[in-house]
């Protein structure tokens, strides 16, 4: 029994209610407390004041008298003497002090024997005395017959005491009760707080990999709880599309892989079928190696592809001078644009330094002149541009061409995988794509922070524009 309670005891003690319910409980108790004490105090406060306020009245009256009058010193004392009768029951004292308010004149038997101190708030005219049992206002008379005597009334201070204790009486059992509600209290605070919670986790439970179309309900008040079932939703659709995405990636892939894998058998089946000459088996062989060559390049795209998102987080980054990066792809693809009857342009005007990796960025314009070449006809040419952007934030790498253009409805899909607006347009003779190019450029591109666009007019030509961040900025 005791084994099955305590895990579940230990399991409440770390849930966010009970926290909630502790921690409610205590800021409930501190405030109770502090407020009665406030309370207490207080009152305690407002009784001395009052208490002092009488006291001084008793002894202004006395002081007035005696200098109003001029009475003898026996007439002081009797005048005394009547006072201290009349307020015996309420427990006060009087005493009449030599000038240097030490040795008594006359002083009521209920006067205290130990001296009192002064308290710092005592001003010139009234001095208040007090200690634990007693409290005492001083005036001095100014009398020709008795000069510079003083006059003190006091009063005990356990009237005060019990004041304040008959209060303590009353808002002890407040505070008790209040003591007992407050757990409950934080309780019921804490279920209303983790009831959404609650079924945000529920929902969340029914979440799977493979079952991404369920969404956290919005209770529309627009709170924390609504906000984080919005973001989760987001991150929802983001996650299902990217899944989706590779979901199509793969079949795409498994597709693409076959064809010349299925070109390659056929081949080699009707090679085998009977027996051929010399040439027709170079033939066939020349139409194998084509295909194996195509197949290699494939897979090289979808490592390439791999790689790259793989590390798009932490890719090492240098300072890239793109003039040289130009210059040696231009020396590359100079025969076949000759080859192709086309003309390749390129000035170099400006150094122009990026952060990203030597060996990717000249793949990235490797494949766009290449799609220039391969989509551009003869007599056509392609310009490679080198500037800054209009900001001079960043490197700005265009490859133009005069070619056969994009048709618009197709322009925002190129970067798409295996994405070909038409396998039949390129170029005769050009080698066959596979529609990965643009995908591996865009994401070099964006894996170390910059951007890749396109604009083109059909049958007139296209521009690709490569945003780099610069290396100095
Ligand atoms: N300069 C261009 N002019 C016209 N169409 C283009 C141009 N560049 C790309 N395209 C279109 O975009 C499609 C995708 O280009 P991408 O480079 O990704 O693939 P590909 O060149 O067909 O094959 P791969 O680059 O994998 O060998 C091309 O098939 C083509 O239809
Ligand atoms: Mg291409």
């Amino acid at each position: 029994m005791v084994n099955r309670i305590w895990p579940r005891f230990v399991d409440f003690t770390r849930s966010l209610r009970f926290r909630l319910t502790l921690w409610n409980t205590i800021v409930v108790l501190v405030t109770v407390i502090v407020a009665l004490l406030a309370v207490r105090e207080g009152l305690r406060y407002y009784l001395l004041i009052e208490t002092d306020a009488v006291l001084d009245d008793e002894v202004k009256e006395i002081v007035l008298m005696v200098e109003k009058f001029h009475p003898e010193r026996e007439q002081v004392i009797a005048a005394l003497k009547r006072k201290d009768v009349a307020h015996l029951d309420v427990g006060w004292h009087i005493r009449w002090l030599d000038e240097d308010g030490e040795t008594a004149i006359w002083s009521s038997t209920l006067a205290p024997d130990k001296p009192l101190s002064k308290l710092p708030f005592s001003t010139k005219e009234r001095n208040v005395y007090s200690s634990e049992r007693h409290r005492e206002i001083e005036r001095e008379i100014e009398n020709p017959k008795v000069p510079n005597y003083k006059i003190r009334v006091g009063t005990l201070m356990k009237f005060i005491d019990e004041d304040v204790d008959r209060l303590t009486r009353i808002l002890a059992p407040v505070g008790l009760l209040i003591l007992l509600l407050a757990p409950l209290g934080g309780l019921l605070l804490a279920k209303q707080a983790i009831e959404p919670l609650q079924r945000l986790i529920k929902t969340t439970e029914r979440l799977r990999p493979s079952h991404l179309d369920e969404r956290l309900e919005l209770r529309g008040v627009g709170d924390e709880l609504d906000q984080l079932a919005g973001k989760i939703n987001t991150f929802l659709d983001q996650i299902a599309d990217h899944l989706r995405k590779n979901r199509e990636f793969v079949a795409n892939a498994a597709h693409d892989l076959r064809s010349p894998l299925a070109a390659i058998q056929s081949s080699v089946e009707v090679t085998l079928e009977k027996s051929r000459s010399v040439p027709e088996y170079e033939e066939l062989l020349y139409q194998i190696t084509d295909e194996v060559h195509h197949l290699g390049q494939l897979v090289n795209q979808l490592l390439q592809l791999a790689e790259t998102e793989a590390t798009e987080a932490d890719i090492p980054v240098e300072p890239v001078a793109l003039a040289e990066i130009v210059t040696k792809t231009i020396e590359m693809f100079e025969p076949v644009a000759e080859e192709s009857g086309l003309r390749l342009l390129f000035e170099p005007a400006k150094e122009i330094v990026v952060l990203g990796q030597s060996r990717q960025l000249r793949q990235v314009l490797t494949n766009l002149v290449d799609n220039a070449i391969k989509f551009t006809e003869k007599g056509g040419t392609v310009t490679i541009g080198l500037d800054f952007d209009s900001k001079r934030e960043n490197g700005l790498l265009t490859v133009s061409d005069t070619g056969i253009g994009i048709p618009p409805d197709a322009v925002d899909r190129v970067f798409d995988r295996f994405y070909q607006v038409e396998k039949s347009r390129q170029r005769f003779g050009a080698k066959r794509g596979n529609g990965l190019g643009l995908s591996i450029c865009q994401s070099i591109v964006q894996s170390i922070g910059g951007t890749i666009a396109v604009a083109s007019q059909l049958g007139k030509g296209t521009t690709f524009s490569v945003s780099l961040p610069l290396s100095s900025g």
